[in-house]
């Protein structure tokens, strides 16, 4: 079984380190959908790009989506009216169709394969409740209909047997074939991409980012992180705004399915967390992709188990699929399920907490942080702005995302380590032992290597957990992740986990 995402079998040009200072007009940090839309889009408007990517384009979070195309968002459209009103509701949905058009404009002004296709996406009653939703789910569809998109009501959605909605005219595609696509688009039109330099400060007027020791000078500063780096903005602001998000991990397996067992479609159903199933036509057999088991990161012990449970539903609902491969990767929720995209301090701009909508609210917020910088009105900026107002419906939600805060700050802290010596961690796992009466995240490769580097989470100093399936610590804070080595994976940290001299390991070993 492969535990690598089906689109990084696809690989992207490769792109330099920064080994000079620069001077554009907008530096953006992250070669994401998010980044490197907004690089495109920006070089088309006139202006001069840098991207700046830690890793490697498309690597992280847009590596690993399962990449359903969808103007329907995972909170239900009732439930947006309900806290932002229908016109609000209307807009959010409109953003997303917008995104979906302007995937498929630029796939075919910049000739990109990227095997883009519109597919209808029907959402389903729960494959795991037995209550009847058909009268919510037939509610469900007047009200797209009065919202003025298209939907309706069927009384079973192809295979499932269940009552469900059909919205067509959503779609899919491969993000990294067209991620490589943009980011040759960016190149050719003279935006300038580097890989492997990573931001590690951002201050002044102009701006000033530092990378690999060099200087990017520039007007604008776009941070497409996903989970928000500080950037320019001060500590306590930057460390609230990050207290709105919530980091979650889901998971995905991928499976071969005899031709014609499903439509070619997107397919979500109503559990919470959801299911959710993409079907693509092959030659000899189709493929399906199928993803939920999501729980806040670094909070489940054995995350193994969630791809156990997942495969188990996906042998319920379709007994001929033969998995090949499953990944894991990252969603950002907010307090009242909306994004937040927009200005954080003179210049700078974010975009984060796409829920399960990645792709087309990271499209969205390039287009809307291309008008911003641009100076063009944008219909959603209000609605998604990272200083609205009011927290919606929110609050409650707030305090519950941030009640593991302190608990695991304490919880962990009080809690007896996993072992005292690194002989007490096994091949391929890690563990948080007591070292010289420090908590240290100790990992052993399987070529027996032990790396060990301090457990203490940098962004607000609670203990990471190990990630058994993705082999990464991850923190149940906040959500930041780290390499077994320490380098920062996802933020909110910016720094890695501590490094441990290797005399007070091998004291204690
Ligand atoms: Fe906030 Fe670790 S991510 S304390």
């Amino acid at each position: 079984m492969t535990t690598r995402s089906l689109w990084l079998d696809t690989p992207l040009p490769g792109f330099p380190t920064l080994t000079a200072d620069r001077r554009c007009d907008v530096a953006i940090l992250g070669g994401g959908i998010t980044g490197l839309t907004a690089a495109y889009l920006l070089q088309r408007a006139g202006k001069s790009v840098v991207v700046l990517e830690r890793d490697k384009l498309a690597a992280a979070d847009t590596g690993h989506t399962t990449a359903h195309l969808a103007y329907v968002t995972d909170l239900r459209l009732s439930k947006l009216v309900d806290t932002f009103g229908e016109e609000a509701a209307r807009l959010v949905w409109q953003a997303g169709q917008a995104a979906i058009n302007a995937i498929e404009a630029i796939a075919d002004k910049e000739r990109i394969e990227c095997q883009l296709r519109r597919v209808p996406g029907f959402l389903h009653a729960s494959l795991t409740e037995k209550s009847d939703e058909t009268h919510a789910l037939r509610d469900e569809t007047d009200l797209a209909r009065e919202l003025g998109f298209a939907a309706s009501f069927r009384e079973t959605v192809p295979h499932f047997q269940k009552p469900g909605i059909v919205f067509p005219n959503q779609a899919k595609f491969h993000p990294r074939a067209y991620l490589a696509g943009l980011a040759r688009a960016i190149e050719q039109g003279g935006g300038a991409i580097f890989e492997q330099s990573e931001a590690t400060e951002a201050a002044g007027d102009p701006i000033v980012v530092k990378a690999n020791g060099h200087s990017v000078r520039c007007e604008h500063l776009v941070i497409a992180t996903h989970v928000p780096l500080m950037g320019k903005t001060a500590l306590v602001p930057a460390t609230l705004f990050q207290t709105k998000l919530a980091p979650y991990s889901s998971y995905a397996v991928g499976a071969v399915v005899p031709k014609g067992t499903l439509p070619e479609a997107c397919f979500w159903d109503t559990s919470d967390p959801y299911y959710y199933l993409r079907v693509d036509s092959r030659a000899e057999s189709d493929y399906a992709i199928f993803g939920g088991e999501d729980h806040k990161t670094g909070q489940v012990a054995d995350t193994d188990q969630c791809f156990v449970k997942l495969e188990a539903m996906l042998k319920q609902i379709l007994p001929s699929a033969r998995p090949d491969r499953r990944w894991s990767g990252q969603v950002v929720e907010t307090n009242d399920g909306l994004p937040y995209i927009g200005e954080t301090a003179q210049r700078q701009y974010v975009a984060t907490g796409f829920s399960g909508n990645g792709m087309t609210f990271g499209t969205a917020s390039a287009m809307m942080i291309c008008d911003a910088i641009t100076g063009k009105e944008n219909p959603w900026q209000e609605l998604f702005s990272v200083d609205r107002k009011k927290v919606r419906g929110g609050v409650w939600q707030y305090l519950k995302e941030n009640f593991d805060y302190p608990y695991y700050l304490i919880a962990d802290r009080l809690s007896s380590s996993e072992g005292t010596a690194t002989i007490d961690v096994p091949r391929g796992e890690g563990k948080i032992l007591t070292l010289d009466g420090q908590r240290v995240a100790c990992s052993r490769d399987d070529q027996g290597q032990v790396t060990t580097v301090s457990a203490v989470c940098p962004h607000m100093g609670c203990l990471v957990h190990w990630n058994g399936a993705e082999r990464t610590w991850d923190c149940p804070c906040h959500g930041s992740r780290f390499h077994p080595s320490g380098e920062v994976l996802a933020g909110p940290a910016e720094s890695p986990l501590e490094a441990i001299s290797r005399q007070q390991t091998a004291a204690a070993s």
